[in-house]
């Protein structure tokens, strides 16, 4: 039994309008929608990375989906970690398994072929002391030659719970997924075993259930930095970045959605090829949030799901 990778995010919102403006704003493509949903895919991607469904009193994470191998393994091993298999809610995908961790949080598991790997990006070259390999030519164009950023690919969502270490144990006992780092009790990192980004599904401490942030992959840290500016300005409130993680070590820059949680737009995380060969770090809180980049915002890690959260 093994997890794969995310497939997408569902998230119930008020009103669908906000929500079409924000996602095709960042750079994702709108695809068929309808009967109150709106539904956004990466660019040359089939399936959606992101579902609204609109009509909720507020924000709320309805599910998320991830990409599994072995569904009766899973099955079989969810009850002994505290969670359940449930039947799938009216009117969703009825392949698959549908299960709820220890604390409600629904999680659709589908078998199903990874989407195409991107195409591989440019190599960054960069002139470091001693070193010089970019000769006779710039490295940025005028910023008009620049198309909006494009995100290529979901590569992970960061969702609250009430209890990380729970939370964790449900993910690598259940669903065989690896714990690739944390920091104390309040944030970890889960992974795919075999050829994964170094995290898949993250958690961080809450009183409740919600949805934190879905993390896009651009084609470099320039991309991240150009779209992340680029989004801030549109949306006019809410942002966090450039900087880096300590934890996967990515490159990112945060956008706060219409209902207060984020995308984020991200480049150069670590790689997990076998996660029997990697050891978990357990991290000091300096380290919880990133190495370095700007102030964070006051409600960076606010659950607005949750009424009178910390
Ligand atoms: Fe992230």
């Amino acid at each position: 039994m093994a997890v794969l990778g995310v497939v997408s995010v569902t998230l119930e919102v008020p009103e669908l309008e906000p929500g079409i403006k924000f996602y095709t704003d960042a750079g994702l493509v709108a695809a068929a929608s309808g009967g109150g949903v709106a539904k956004f895919c990466c660019k040359g991607q089939e399936r959606p990375s992101v579902v609204l469904i609109g009509g909720a009193p507020h924000k709320r994470l309805h599910h998320i989906s991830l990409r599994a191998a072995d569904l009766e393994g899973i099955r079989a091993a969810v009850a002994p970690h505290g969670g359940k298999a449930v039947d799938a809610p009216e009117g969703f995908d009825q392949t698959g398994l549908w299960v709820e961790d220890a604390h409600g949080m629904l999680i659709h598991l589908e078998e199903r072929p990874a989407e195409p790997t991107p195409e591989p990006a440019e190599p960054l070259t960069l002139n470091l002391p001693g070193r010089r390999v970019r000769v006779g030519r710039s490295a940025m164009l005028p910023r008009h030659r620049y198309e909006r950023a494009s995100p290529l690919r979901l590569g992970h969502v960061l969702v609250f719970t009430p209890d990380v270490h729970e939370s964790v144990a449900f993910m690598t006992g259940a669903l065989g997924m690896g714990l690739a780092d944390r920091a104390q009790d309040v944030i970890a990192f889960t992974c795919a075993r075999r050829n994964s980004d170094h995290h898949v599904v993250a958690f961080a401490k809450s009183p409740g259930v919600g949805f934190h942030h879905a993390s896009f992959e651009v084609s470099g840290p320039d991309e991240v930095g150009r779209g992340g500016s680029e989004l801030l300005e549109k949306t006019g409130k809410g942002g966090w970045g450039f900087g880096r993680h300590t934890i996967g070590s990515n490159f990112f820059y945060y956008i706060q959605d219409p209902w207060g949680s984020w995308f984020e737009y991200y480049a150069d995380i670590d790689y997990i090829e076998d996660h029997s060969l990697w050891t978990p770090t357990n991290y000091a809180m300096e380290d919880s949030l990133a190495n370095w980049g700007p102030g964070v915002p006051s409600d960076f890690v606010h659950n607005y799901e949750v009424r009178g959260a910390a």
